[in-house]
């Protein structure tokens, strides 16, 4: 049995010998899983990421930042931060009640720099809730939070795992990068034709994991209707069957968000992430889909390498998390790139003001390239999007 690492063109850098242990345990498990049938993918990713010990998230592999696998935009720069600052500070101004929520902290960074920037200001929140579903990611948080920040300001932050656990008085909720962490599921169809979709699970051939095709399950012929009826005229006529993802947890993790922050108070709801629209993202020629693997900054298309130890993210339907979002009660306030927002904040004057107290010509070039790479749509400024929403008020 073995993961293999060869991917076209190039070969992934060998783990530690700790990590293929590590892997191959996790291996051990999901061909377990696979006895009797094979699994569907969505179940395989939600192991290999989630896993409590061995998933990538679950366990805390994932390392984030420069010396990473990825790097998010609150990893990148502080401006990034500084635009949800401004966001906070707009909301307050508009009553809206006076906590935040992020969802799914990563390394706590964003805490980190939000709470730094609003203690500056004089505007810390009542309290800061973190919901993350990793408990090694949880524990680096508080970690993190701890080493930065004084412990006054930490005292307003809690950490939850779940939906239930929310008390809530309304305020800002923030998710960055989560939606495209969530399990996708696989499938091949001719697009914009839902009878012709086949679902892809994971069976274990003896010696690799292997896609099984299998006719469409009720959830899979429900979601291709639904795309296929969101794409009103396709950006390119398809010329063959093509691999394509869609996310079936999406309509629960809204319903669940709505019933847990519409409770009480108004909230603004900001949910970051790369991706397009759906006749974008279901195009003829997209003959691989838009599922990503991320291992130390290499980014290739086979999920089953490593497992474990590498990330595995698919391109967000922004359209279709508006649409559930909308069925599940929210309030749609716009979905933008992430330059359109940003340049809408007041972070280009904070650009500029930083610039200006900086005499080293390094620290100003260095300045504007994490502003550059935060707004260009070459970099992250068109391929990432905000989604904003509303409940109650
Ligand atoms: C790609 S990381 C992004 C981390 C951070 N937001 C950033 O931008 O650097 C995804 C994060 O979301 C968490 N996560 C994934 N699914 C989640 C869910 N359903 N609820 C809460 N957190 C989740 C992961 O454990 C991880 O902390």
């Amino acid at each position: 049995m073995s993961a293999s690492s060869r991917q076209d063109g190039f070969e992934l850098p060998a783990p530690s010998s700790a990590d293929q242990t590590k892997s191959l345990e996790l291996i051990e498990q999901l061909v377990e899983q696979m006895r009797d049938a094979p699994i569907s993918f969505a179940d395989y990713m939600a192991t290999v990421l989630y896993h409590p010990t061995l998933g990538y998230y679950g366990s805390g592999q994932v390392a984030f930042g420069a010396g990473g696998d990825f790097i998010t935009a609150p990893e990148r720069s502080r401006f990034f931060t500084a635009g949800l600052a401004y966001e906070w500070h707009q909301a307050r101004a508009a009553d809206v009640g006076g906590e935040i929520l992020e969802i799914g902290a990563g390394s706590g960074r964003l805490a980190i720099d939000l709470l730094e920037l609003l203690a500056a200001d004089e505007a810390l929140p009542e309290r800061y809730t973190i919901l993350e579903i990793s408990p090694a990611l949880a524990a680096r948080q508080q970690q993190n939070l701890r080493a930065s920040l004084p412990a006054e300001v930490v005292e307003r932050v809690r950490w939850i795992d779940a939906w239930s656990a929310l008390d809530w008085s309304g305020g800002i909720a923030i998710a960055n990068e989560v939606l495209d962490a969530m399990p996708v599921e696989r499938f091949r169809w001719w697009p914009g034709k839902p009878d012709t979709a086949e679902r892809l699970m994971v069976g274990f051939d003896g010696d690799r994991f292997v896609w099984k095709e299998q006719s469409a399950d009720a959830p899979l012929q429900a979601a291709v209707e639904a795309i296929a009826a969101r794409i009103d005229r396709p950006i390119v006529t398809p010329r063959e069957t093509v691999l394509a993802e869609y996310s079936p947890d999406l309509a629960d993790w809204l319903g669940e968000m709505s019933a847990a922050l519409g409770a009480a108070g108004e909230t603004w709801i900001y949910l970051f992430d790369y991706g397009s629209h759906t006749a974008d993202i279901y195009r003829g020629d997209r003959g691989e889909g838009t599922l990503k693997c991320h291992y130390r900054h290499l980014a290739h298309e086979d999920p089953f390498v490593y497992p474990g130890l590498q990330d595995i993210t698919a391109w967000v339907d922004f359209q279709a998390v508006e649409q559930a979002a909308r069925e599940a009660g929210f309030a749609i306030d716009g979905e933008r790139s992430q330059a359109q927002w940003l340049l809408g904040t007041d972070v280009p004057r904070l650009v500029e003001r930083e610039l200006q107290a900086r005499d080293s010509l390094t620290d100003q070039a260095r300045l504007a390239q994490e502003f550059r790479e935060l707004v260009m749509p070459t970099e992250m400024g068109e391929r990432f999007r905000v989604l904003r929403l509303r409940l109650g008020g």
